[in-house]
């Protein structure tokens, strides 16, 4: 390979999009392509498109180098799935492994081999628009997923089903920290330190790499003052040294080109040395590294040793997807619609992600004997509820609505609608047995570049609740929303809240198997939702202070709390209610059945809950895990999910669930930039039960 075309491989460009700065640019990139110095293209699908492209690379260049076609299958290629932090909210990773699954097997047949997913960015900043694509604020509970999407998109970690059908390569998203952007505001700055950045965003990525991902995308903001994409410490270091990453890390879109913004490189010369020279591999969009790598390589500002293990990197994984045995699709075998099977299993995940707010006096499930149904408010009828990043089939397929999904689970009622106008809605309420108000965010509040400094339901919403409520008839709320919502004095008010997310295509059909009790709710919430925006950032896992509130004296002054506000959130991580109830046992430790409350060097305990459906009807619950690490060297959350499990149990059925607790559970990185891990010896509470609040604990000493 000659220079040029080394430096050739390192360049992604797209083919159309608006995913940001740049837009289309086909006739130049059909250039590059045919001048053999390209090696990715995103933003382009379809088996014949890209064959079309793919045989100018092949064919026409001097090489043949095939092409690695990149693309955001977030949650969905044409069966659109809910949005990640819905997948989270059902504490059940098969969930997630399901939308990988088909993802990767509709995504292939159209001549796309590389998935931008999964985004792992653990985040407690609700206004980001980008908390709806991940999988919440826990570190455990984010690796879990990000795990179960890896696996679904490539197969076993050993990557040997990668050529195969079916599967596509994963990226891992975005490293890192970018969820701790300050004040939630979109590509902000993120200080933190290093114990922070390797106990809580790292984690999900080390399970990611562990899990085979092949492929890492660099975040768009600061690390602690040098921007992720320049960041040698997090790239190389941790990320190829320590982790021992074959892979590749790709840029974000022009996130090379912002290293000037950023004010850290003086042009774009210096922006592609400082970020290739820090352990990127492949630059999306910009084109520094192919424009100035010639001239940076005569100066010695980049080797061609790291050139060398950039392409040598992308065309490892090149291979491993069969590209050069095969770098043409089958246009006979594209996918070009959602099946039923796939259906089928977005409406399934999708009602294994809605999360029971509040169900007062058994408002929920609705009989299925009423007369008259009214759905109203501004989301009732929507077609629009795939959420943010829905793939190419939310532009194409519609989703269910939930009027339809009501209509089609209540054949004999008769189903009025009324949309957003509160007296149009307290009309429809007034003549009905029940009321169904679906209020919440359209996709366009989720997102990238979708900030939100007030965080209630969106203008008018709360008014129309209101004018409902007055009518004195029942009515249930359903949510559908992209992030942790500011909920008004209408939340205590209201019989039933469901929480449904985005829960895209076959949302409908979900949420009306849910209203009706087809299915029982069973989620949790991944996320804290906050009474006000002034009260965040108020997570779960924080810190305890030196001055914690102590519920036993609310009234003590000098705490760690708000003089206008409520001590705690508004609702904790790990909440979720069901249509029946359970009762859960006191953590039991032991080794090999002997009660044990001690752990030894290199041992393992195991965690035992006993759980049992004390209620009328079958249902799911979530059966939680956490610890407290009681006095450490370096403050410890006080709480840290370490194992859920979520079972499905029949009125008066028992289940012992069991965890297994090691030490890598229970220690913590230092502040050591060269990473030391530390479990120290100590008395640790453990905790088990169906939320983050669950107060049944038992006490673990570590010898
Ligand atoms: C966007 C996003 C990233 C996405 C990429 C390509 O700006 O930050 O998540 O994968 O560009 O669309």
């Amino acid at each position: 390979m000659t220079v040029e075309e080394k430096l050739g491989q390192l360049q992604q460009l797209t083919w159309t999009g608006d995913t940001g700065p740049g837009g289309g640019q086909t006739a130049e990139t059909e250039a590059a392509a045919r001048a053999g110095l390209l090696g990715s293209v995103l933003n382009i699908h379809g088996a014949r498109h890209t064959n079309e492209l793919q045989r100018i690379a092949v064919e026409e260049s001097r090489l043949g180098i095939p092409l690695l076609f990149g693309l955001d299958v977030i949650h969905g290629f044409w069966t659109t799935f809910p949005i990640p932090l819905a997948q989270a909210a059902s504490f059940d990773p098969e969930v997630s492994r399901r939308d990988a699954e088909v993802s990767a097997a509709e995504t292939r047949t159209n001549g796309v081999r590389w998935t931008f997913s999964p985004m792992m960015d653990v985040t407690h900043e609700p206004r980001w628009g980008r908390i709806a694509e991940g999988s919440g604020e826990d570190p455990y509970l984010n690796a879990v997923f990000a795990v179960a999407k890896v696996e679904g998109y490539q197969g076993p970690a050993d990557g040997t089903e990668l050529g195969g059908d079916g599967r596509i390569a994963a990226c891992a998203k975005h490293f890192v920290a970018y969820g701790g952007a300050e004040g939630g505001r979109d590509y902000n700055t993120v200080d933190v330190s290093e114990q922070r950045l390797r106990n809580h965003y790292l984690p999900p990525f080390k399970s990611a790499i562990d899990a085979g991902a092949a492929t890492v995308m660099a975040a768009f903001n600061t690390v602690s003052g040098v921007p992720a994409h320049g960041n040698a410490h997090t790239m190389q270091t941790v990320l190829k040294d320590e982790w021992g990453f074959d892979g590749f890390v790709v840029s974000d879109y022009t996130g090379v080109q912002e290293l000037i913004a950023h004010g850290f490189a003086e042009d774009g010369a210096d922006a592609a040395a400082l970020s290739f020279g820090a352990g990127l591999d492949m630059e999306m969009v910009s084109t520094h590294v192919v424009d100035h790598g010639k001239a940076l390589l005569d100066a010695g500002r980049l080797t061609i040793e790291r050139v060398d293990d950039a392409v040598t990197r992308i065309l490892r994984l090149k291979y491993a997807l069969g590209l050069f045995d095969d770098p043409y699709c089958d246009e006979s075998a594209e996918i070009t619609e959602p099946t039923a099977a796939a259906r089928a299993a977005a409406r399934d995940t999708a009602a294994r992600c809605m999360v029971l707010l509040r169900n007062e006096g058994a408002a929920l499930p609705l009989a299925a004997t009423a007369a008259s149904i009214a759905v109203v408010g501004p989301f009732a009828d929507s077609a629009d509820l795939h959420g943010t990043w829905g793939g190419p089939g939310a532009r194409r397929y519609p989703s269910v609505s939930i009027l339809d999904g009501v209509r089609a689970a209540a054949p004999d009622a008769v189903v009025s609608h009324a949309g957003a106008d509160p007296d149009e809605a307290a009309a429809a309420a007034g003549g009905a047995d029940v009321t169904v108000i679906v209020v919440g965010e359209e996709a366009e509040l989720s997102g990238e570049a979708a900030v939100r400094s007030d965080i209630g339901l969106p203008r008018g919403q709360e008014e129309l609740i209101a004018a409902v409520a007055a009518t004195g008839k029942p009515y249930v709320v359903v949510l559908v929303n992209g992030r942790p919502l500011v909920l008004g004095d209408w939340f205590d008010a209201a019989p039933a809240v469901l929480e449904a997310w985005h829960p895209g295509i076959e949302a409908g059909h979900a949420v009306a198997d849910i209203l009706f009790g087809t299915v029982a709710p069973g989620g949790k919430l991944p996320v804290t939702f906050p009474r006000a925006v002034g009260q965040i950032p108020v997570y779960y896992n924080h810190e305890s202070t030196g001055r914690p509130v102590d519920p036993a004296h609310p009234d003590e002054k000098y705490v760690s709390t708000y003089l206008d506000l409520a001590d705690g959130p508004r609702l904790p991580f790990g909440h979720g209610l069901g249509y029946t109830t359970f009762s859960t046992s006191e953590p039991a430790l032991g080794r090999d059945e002997i009660s044990r409350a001690e752990l030894a060097r290199g041992e393992q305990v195991t965690v035992r809950v006993t759980v049992t459906n004390t209620g009328e009807r079958a249902g799911d619950e979530v059966v939680q895990l956490y610890v407290h690490d009681v006095a450490a060297s370096i403050a410890q959350p006080v709480r840290r999910l370490r194992g859920f499990e979520r079972v499905t149990l029949e009125p008066g059925a028992t289940v012992t669930v069991a965890f297994e607790l090691g030490e890598e559970d229970l220690g913590f990185w230092t502040n050591d930039p060269a990473g030391t891990f530390l479990v120290e010896r100590g008395r640790f509470d453990v905790y088990a039960g169906t939320s983050s609040t669950a107060p049944a604990r038992t006490t673990l000493r570590v010898l």
